[in-house]
């Protein structure tokens, strides 16, 4: 009998072609909504493989469906809407997309600190909306970055290649992780520094760690204050890191100078959310990968993943 794969959100059948002599491929049919949950339930029973997105939980509820799951492949590098510790007990295998998109994601990233730097979206905007009828010396001047310290949170391949992007406009770069990084200490020239230091001295705090129970709400009211007044915050990791009240707050009160998000706690987040009601926000809808030599490359990542372990082969990119 042929496996069956579940994957919960509509991708081109292309990607499937060449399995499909091998895979009963069965598939939810939205490209833009996330799987009814008790749909993904029912699959996941009688699933062998899962290709999911970030935006299903595949937690104990779910893993006590499985019967005959083996792998998870999920479509992101960021895992934590798996249970992955339930499901290695369980003897499911889980897979992410890491490197693949690494250099796309801190492109976005380094778009989204230009954009909220420069004040780019602004100022189409006022463009657009009619409202250029002058040139003014500081009409719609933002800050530097050429020469400015940048704080990176996270030094791993994303952090990495951010690092390289920010040596470029001769940044200098601080970078806080769980262990140091000699190579990019070296071949970049990044500094290791304490959490503490990082944040009250960079011009650019750029958060780039996974969410997990360690990171969670890392960034807070206290993490705001200690930060430089002129300060721009980058988030494209995951909303969970930020306490969102505590950021709305140091971006009204001024405690710090400006926000660029691509992530939130709830996605997607509601247009009426106090965050997107404010001046010094740019905020994207968690498009950090989203190019389409990325995503392709995720999407057959994931499958090639599904097929070693169906076939009883190491999996290209598990998870621990
Ligand atoms: C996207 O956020 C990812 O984790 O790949
Ligand atoms: C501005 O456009 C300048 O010429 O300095």
């Amino acid at each position: 009998m042929k496996p069956t794969i579940y994957v919960s959100r509509k991708i081109p059948n292309e990607f499937f072609e060449p399995y499909q002599n091998d895979w009963n491929v069965e598939m939810w049919h939205e490209e833009t909504q996330v799987v009814d949950r008790d749909v993904f339930l029912k699959h996941v029973q009688k699933a062998d493989a899962l290709f999911t997105t970030l935006t299903e939980r595949v937690d104990r509820e779910a893993l006590d469906q499985a019967k005959n799951l083996k792998v998870i492949a999920n479509l992101a590098v960021g895992y934590d809407n798996i249970d992955v510790e339930y499901a290695k007990e369980k003897g499911i295998v889980v897979t992410n997309t890491p490197d693949v998109l690494s250099e796309t994601t801190a492109d976005l990233t380094f778009a989204l600190l230009m954009a909220t730097a420069r004040r780019i979206v602004e100022a189409e905007q006022f463009i657009k909306d009619g409202k250029w009828t002058n040139w003014a010396p500081f009409l719609l001047a933002g800050a530097d970055i050429h020469h400015k310290t940048i704080g990176i949170v996270g030094m791993g391949r994303i952090g990495e290649a951010i690092a390289r992007r920010a040596r470029g406009f001769d940044m200098k770069i601080l970078y806080h992780n769980r262990s140091r990084k000699e190579k990019v200490e070296q071949e970049i020239g990044a500094l290791y520094s304490s959490f503490d230091e990082l944040i009250t001295t960079s011009d650019f705090v750029v958060c780039m760690t996974p969410l997990t129970e360690d990171t969670e709400n890392m960034f807070q009211a206290e993490e705001f204050k200690k930060m430089k007044s002129s300060a721009i915050f980058i988030n494209t990791s995951r909303g969970g890191v930020v306490n969102e009240e505590d950021l709305y707050n140091a971006l009204k009160k001024k405690d710090i100078q400006a926000a660029g998000l691509d992530v939130f706690q709830n996605e997607p987040i509601d247009e009426h959310h106090p965050l997107l009601q404010l001046e010094n926000v740019t905020a994207l809808p968690h498009i950090g990968s989203a190019t389409y030599e990325t995503r392709s490359k995720m999407i057959t990542l994931c499958l090639h993943n599904i097929n070693q372990v169906l076939k009883g082969n190491k999996p290209i990119t598990p998870i621990l």
